[in-house]
């Protein structure tokens, strides 16, 4: 319908001067106008132009006046010839209606507010404001004063109303021509692709999103974190298994069985299988001896070292577990050097806040040779963390029970202007070495960070909950840029 009058108008006229007016006109909706008019534009049959225009619009208030009558004109009316007490004009009148009406009729001269009677004071009026809100509802133009009064009393509010003005585009045609969007096999067979028009390509049209499973922001990071362990030629270690005993994970690391980490608070045990099948039974015996007095050197703990507390079932607490395992497997075999990494879950039973979860990733590397040196261990960190893009290192000296010396690692943070800790990281002790079986000079430079530390400095997340866990926003996961590491 609209379309038809726009072309039509346009066939034998040189310019629709305003939309609104047309679609008054031909009793055409004007949205519907508007919505045409874009389209026509977009296609170029037409060449549309904005126009503006300052408008009044009727308030709920004048709106219901053009129903009703204006309140002094429904008090007039309510007053009969022989006049009425005011308590009872009262009665027959909305509250508002009487206060609006009575005040507005007296200012008028309509009716006398008598201390008997209210009386007409003039026999006919007519609704000049109901009037006057039926034009402006119908778009007609009113003069200026009577606008003030209107918009005083709050019966109209000022609305810009858009419309266009349109004339002919350069595709103009009385009627638009259907483009086909396909050449089919029919337009082939019949011929008719000679005369078809066809609709031109949209070459800067934005493709259908591919509908596609996404990496996780914290398996970008360790699949960069993978290549730079790759580069500088370390092995993977096996971390499959979550559960772990309390002997790979604690004991053959020289962790005193007392240790606060091994109790409840700190580590999940489990409670189905609670203890471990298998234990390498000589070493296990090498194990309880350097806890309780000692030996190569050591002087041990000097406390009674129980086979039922090494037994014990946990979720593994660190990844070292897994190089404790790794390094009593190279240790039975005639020793040859190697560089180990491994980045894996572990879990600890903590108290959940914004940098902190009951499970995380650790990032693990060893180097394990003969006549290494502390130097080795800073040179190897230097050159690790580098690769990362971190280049400003600071050593601070630390504790742990398998490592020394240790040392915990910060990097200047340029976005933050401090320095954060960013690992862990030390020499195993002999004490952890040597009754594994591995020979006396051999060394095992060892680090360990988290994932989620710098994958939430690369990306930006202040939360650990906004990374991991049910709290994730997968839309995030989905947009997330791919991770490069060092550049
Ligand atoms: N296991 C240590 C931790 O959980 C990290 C570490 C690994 C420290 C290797 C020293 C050597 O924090």
């Amino acid at each position: 319908m609209a379309e038809e009058a726009i072309l039509g108008y346009l066939e034998s006229k040189d310019e629709i001067s305003d939309s609104g007016q047309f679609a008054t006109e031909r009793g055409l909706d004007h949205n519907e106008v508007v919505n045409v008019i874009k389209s026509l534009h977009g296609f170029r049959y037409v060449v549309a132009q904005d126009i503006k225009r300052e408008m009044w619009m009727l308030t709920d208030e004048g709106n219901a006046y053009t129903v009703t009558g204006s309140p002094e004109v429904q008090l007039f009316l309510a007053i009969p010839p022989e006049g009425i007490p005011k308590e009872e004009l009262q009665k027959k009148l909305d509250p508002s209606v009487f206060k609006i009406g009575s005040a507005q009729a007296a200012k008028r001269k309509w009716v006398e507010m008598g201390k008997q009677l209210v009386t007409r004071k003039i026999q006919h009026v007519e609704d000049e404001v109901k009037n006057l809100l039926l034009q402006i509802q119908d778009g007609q133009v009113i003069n200026q004063d009577e606008i003030k009064a209107l918009k005083a009393r709050k019966l109209i509010v000022p609305q810009t109303w858009k419309g266009y003005s349109v004339k002919k585009g350069p595709n103009y045609a009385p009627k638009r021509k259907k483009v086909a969007t396909d050449l089919t096999r029919e337009n082939l067979q019949r011929g008719d692709w000679k005369e078809l028009e066809f609709k031109e390509y949209n070459f800067s049209a934005k493709g259908l999103p591919i509908e596609s499973g996404h990496l996780h922001p914290l398996l970008k990071v360790r699949h960069q974190l993978k290549g730079i362990f790759r580069q500088m030629g370390f092995e993977e270690m096996p971390t499959n298994n979550y559960v772990e005993s309390s002997f790979w994970n604690f004991d053959a690391l020289f962790q005193p069985q007392q240790h606060p980490a091994r109790d409840s608070h700190d580590t999940f045990f489990l409670q189905v299988p609670s203890t471990t099948k298998q234990l390498p039974e000589d070493y296990v015996e090498r194990v309880k001896q350097i806890h309780e007095s000692g030996g190569y050197q050591s002087r041990g703990y000097g406390y009674d070292w129980k086979r039922e507390e090494a037994d014990k079932n946990l979720l593994r607490t660190h990844t070292t577990a897994v190089s404790s395992r790794m390094l009593y497997a190279l240790a039975q075999k005639p020793f040859v050097p190697k560089k180990y990494y491994s980045i894996d879950r572990v879990f600890r039973n903590e108290a959940v806040d914004r940098t902190h979860l009951a499970e995380f990733h650790q990032i693990e590397g060893l180097v394990c040779d003969r006549g290494l040196a502390l130097g080795d261990l800073l040179g190897v960190l230097k050159e690790f963390f580098s690769r990362l893009g971190m280049s400003k290192l600071r050593f601070k000296p630390a504790y742990n029970p398998y490592t020394e010396p240790s040392m915990e690692i910060f990097s200047y943070h340029e976005g933050l202007g401090k320095w954060v800790e960013i690992g862990n990281s030390g020499m195993f002790r002999p004490e952890m070495l040597l009754p594994m079986g591995l020979p006396e000079d051999v060394r095992v430079i060892a680090w360990g960070l988290s994932l989620e530390r710098p994958t939430m400095i690369l990306y930006g997340i202040d939360n650990i909950r906004d990374l991991f866990g049910h709290k994730v926003d997968l839309g995030l996961i989905k947009k997330n840029s791919i991770c490069r590491l060092g550049l």
